[in-house]
């Protein structure tokens, strides 16, 4: 069954961007001329998914406004032949749908996907976190397919250091991956001791959750730091159904902290038709 829906939890305050996120909620910083949400959107729609859920704060207006039609704005971008602008701007409600829920307490990402719920209905769906940005919909459009095969949830993983493992959930995996990177994972731990950690498998910011988890999330107890862990949902999912990762090979791009910003930006630009060249060359007159 294809997913449909995807999550992106944005109800942060984004409080390592002030003061730039006191007015302007981090999800929208741009790169380039494309806020950061956007390529997280592009991702989702790139493996199939039709209905974005984000998960956004009262103290975050910009975020609706971002989604709200401007039939105005596009008929201004057509009249200048700016017709690709026009039709990004389009394609809001018309080629996909956005559902804004509310968090109204920081209370974890566990919380957070739980308030996206009744957006979300009883199917498979993905999770996006937008402090990643990925380099292109391949990881998301594999981990569908290995949800749709087992039955099961399923997580994105990266091999780190064992020393970088404590920021991160952290998997134990029950057996070697295969060709394709997918392993069986045996259970899941939120930010563990580089001692206790079970693996240096740490889960990168991509799901794909069966509707189950939402019965887990809503028995949840504080873990880690305190808060409901969507990681802690998970390995209460392993009890009853096979959990699956796939260790990512693609591009990824912190955007969490202003300098992964600042380098996503940059790497991300060099990529583009558009602006590379001559990025290139200033960087290399600089
Ligand atoms: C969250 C998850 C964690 C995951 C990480 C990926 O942590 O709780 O399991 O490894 O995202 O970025 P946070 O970054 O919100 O502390």
């Amino acid at each position: 069954m294809q997913v449909r829906h995807a999550v992106i939890p944005a109800a942060g305050m984004g409080t390592r961007f002030l003061p730039a996120t006191k007015a302007v909620p981090k999800e929208l910083l741009p790169i380039g001329d494309t806020p950061a949400i956007q390529f997280v959107i592009d991702e989702a729609l790139g493996a199939g998914i039709d209905h974005i859920v984000v998960v956004s704060s009262r103290h975050k207006p910009g975020i609706e406004s971002y989604f709200e039609p401007r039939p105005d704005l596009v008929e201004a971008l057509r009249r200048a032949g700016r017709e690709d602008a026009a039709d990004r701007l389009a394609a809001v409600g018309r080629d996909w749908r956005v559902s804004i829920v509310f968090q109204d307490e920081p209370r974890g990402l566990g919380h957070a996907v739980g308030c996206a719920e009744s957006a979300v209905g009883d199917e498979p769906f993905a999770v996006l976190l937008p402090d990643e940005i990925m380099g292109d919909s391949s990881l998301l459009a594999q981990m569908n397919g290995v949800c749709a095969a087992s039955g099961g949830s399923v997580v994105a993983l990266k091999a780190v250091n064992p020393e970088e493992v404590s920021a991160y959930g952290v998997v134990d995996p029950m057996s070697d991956p295969d060709s394709d990177g997918v392993l069986r994972v045996a259970g899941l731990v939120e930010k563990p001791s580089v001692a206790e950690a079970p693996s240096s498998l740490i889960i990168i910011g991509r799901y794909v959750l069966t509707p189950d988890v939402f019965g887990e999330i809503s028995r949840l107890r504080p873990g880690a730091g305190g808060e409901l862990q969507l990681t802690d949902a998970i390995r209460a999912q392993v009890d009853r159904s096979p959990v699956h990762g796939v260790i990512s090979t693609i591009a990824r791009y912190d955007t969490g902290t202003p300098l992964g910003m600042l380098q996503a930006s940059i790497e991300i630009t060099l990529r583009s038709d558009e602006l590379g060249p001559q990025l290139a060359d200033w960087l290399d007159d600089l």
